[in-house]
């Protein structure tokens, strides 16, 4: 690390963030998680740093997520635009959601709107099927993703 004085601090946002995260995936906090606001205080790469589970995780949604997202989503979800309300370049985002509220509930998919406009049993003229228009996912890689809010949402920033 080559800045060693940030060390110590971050050590103390990973512990916080892995304990809240621990209570995010325990606890049924759902409706009034803008509470969740809290874990995203800090990056969950910097808790990757210490944790090697978080490490696998961080990797895991840059292989098996990300490019899903920069292929399909990020172009009206992505950056500066947040169609729907909805940017999903950071956890933050992720967690706060657009105008239908949090996008992702951590730890319950089945319960996490990010999944919902996934799902292939939506209608093709459905306004909230995802993406609006062309193929929609495979199935692997909405398997991908609901991995990802499964185990934490774990991402760079
Ligand atoms: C071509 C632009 C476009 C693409 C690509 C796209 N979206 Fe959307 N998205 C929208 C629009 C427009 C809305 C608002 C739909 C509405 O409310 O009628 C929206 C809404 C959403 C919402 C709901 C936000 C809210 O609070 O209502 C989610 C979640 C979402 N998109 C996820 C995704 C995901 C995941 C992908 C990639 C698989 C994706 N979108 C790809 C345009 C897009």
């Amino acid at each position: 690390m080559s800045r060693p004085t940030t060390v110590h601090v971050l050590r103390h946002f990973g512990l916080a963030l892995a304990h809240l995260a621990v209570a995010a995936a325990v606890l049924p906090l759902s409706g009034c998680s803008g509470g969740a606001a809290s874990p995203t205080a800090a990056s969950p790469a910097a808790a990757a740093s210490t944790n090697p589970q978080q490490a696998a995780r961080l990797q895991f949604y840059r292989r098996e997520v990300l490019p899903t997202l920069q292929a399909n989503c990020l172009r009206c979800h992505g950056g500066m635009n947040r169609r729907g309300g909805f940017n999903m370049s950071t956890r933050a985002n992720l967690l706060q959601g657009g105008k239908d509220g949090p996008a992702v509930i951590i730890g319950r998919p089945e319960d996490s709107l990010l999944l919902h406009v996934l799902d292939p049993k939506l209608a093709a003229d459905d306004p909230m099927r995802m993406p609006p228009k062309g193929d929609r996912l495979s199935a692997a890689q909405v398997a991908a993703i609901r991995k990802w809010v499964a185990d934490g949402l774990v991402m760079d920033r």
